[in-house]
Parts: structure tokens; C-alpha cells; sequence
């Protein structure tokens, strides 16, 4: 009886903090996008997530990583939403060589096989369900 009473008291001070924090200028409301530190541990996954899917879908014959990212941010719903700028560059490892592990690849040289491209993601993690939703993934060179 103690606890559900407890309980309940927890889930109305949340609600409270909720509505206080809805209320007012729109960067404390829950659920709009934040600025996060390039450090972020799901932030890193996203990244490599895009990479692995630009990879897979490319016809290049080399490895592309990431170069340098723009903006990152994250939104709590029903999950987290990750909203990412980056450029995705060509590295100088062979797809046929089949090396997985990116960090060894260096970016090409400047000349004729040096290659950026602009991306914008939009990556949706679903921790309770191990899910990664790609929602939104557009590149332009
Ligand atoms: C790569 O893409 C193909 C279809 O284009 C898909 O069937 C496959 O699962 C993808 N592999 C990875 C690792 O994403
Ligand atoms: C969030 O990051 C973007 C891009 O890095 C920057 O232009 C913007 O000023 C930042 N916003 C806040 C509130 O820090
Ligand atoms: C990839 O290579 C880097 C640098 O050689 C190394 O530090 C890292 O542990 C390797 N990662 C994996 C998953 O093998
Ligand atoms: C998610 O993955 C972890 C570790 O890979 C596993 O222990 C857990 O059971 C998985 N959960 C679901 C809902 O698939």
C-alpha cells in the first residue's frame, strides 16, 4: 500500500514537472531537438549505422567514412530520434578487401579519387527493442 502510494506520488511529480517544463520557451520543452556532444555513445552508433548503410549501398569500388559532422542532435519520442549533418568521404580501403574495421582506412588524398559527400540522417533508436530505424538518410555530393 506504502509503495503504491509512493509510486503514485512519483508519477504526478513527474507529470508536474512535465507540464511546468511544456509550459514555457520551447528549448525546455521535452522532446524538442538538443545539441549533443560528438562523444555521445548512440550518437557513435548512428554514425556508423549511416556508414555501414552508405557503404552497402553504394557501387564504389572503395570505403567511405565519415569526415566530419555539422550537427548532431537528439530528441526523446518513444525512444531517441538522432538528427545528424555529416560528410561522408572516400577512404583509400577496397570494398573486395573486405576490412572491417574502418579506422585502419585513411581518407584519400586530394586528386582525381578524393570524394565528400553532404548527409543528413535522421536515426531512430528504440533501446527496449535493440531497434535502429534509418528514418531519414539523404547524401549529395
Ligand atoms: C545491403 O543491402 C542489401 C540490399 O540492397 C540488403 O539485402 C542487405 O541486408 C544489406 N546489408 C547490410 C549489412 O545492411
Ligand atoms: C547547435 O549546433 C548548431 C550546429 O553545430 C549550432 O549552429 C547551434 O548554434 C547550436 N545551438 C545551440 C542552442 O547550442
Ligand atoms: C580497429 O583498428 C584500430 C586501429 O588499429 C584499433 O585500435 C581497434 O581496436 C580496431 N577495432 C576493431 C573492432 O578491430
Ligand atoms: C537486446 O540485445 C541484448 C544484447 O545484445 C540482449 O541481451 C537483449 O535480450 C535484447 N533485447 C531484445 C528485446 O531483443
Amino acid at each position: 500500500m506504502a509503495l503504491k502510494t509512493l509510486l503514485l506520488v512519483s508519477v504526478l511529480a513527474v507529470l508536474e514537472l512535465r507540464s511546468v517544463a511544456g509550459g514555457h520557451h520551447g528549448r525546455f520543452m521535452p522532446g524538442s531537438p538538443l545539441n549533443i556532444s560528438r562523444n555521445d555513445h548512440g550518437l557513435q552508433q548512428v554514425v556508423l549505422t549511416t556508414t555501414y548503410s552508405f557503404n552497402n549501398q553504394s557501387n564504389d569500388a572503395f570505403l567511405f567514412k565519415p569526415s566530419t559532422i555539422h550537427r548532431a542532435q537528439r530528441q526523446i519520442v518513444k525512444g531517441i530520434r538522432y538528427i545528424v549533418d555529416l560528410e561522408i568521404s572516400r577512404t583509400i580501403c577496397r570494398k573486395r578487401d573486405h576490412n572491417n574495421n574502418l579506422s585502419k582506412c585513411d581518407f584519400q588524398p586530394e586528386g582525381r579519387l578524393h570524394q565528400t559527400f553532404q548527409c543528413h540522417a535522421e536515426v531512430w533508436l528504440i533501446p527496449w527493442e535493440n531497434q535502429t530505424k534509418i528514418q531519414v538518410f539523404l547524401c549529395k555530393a
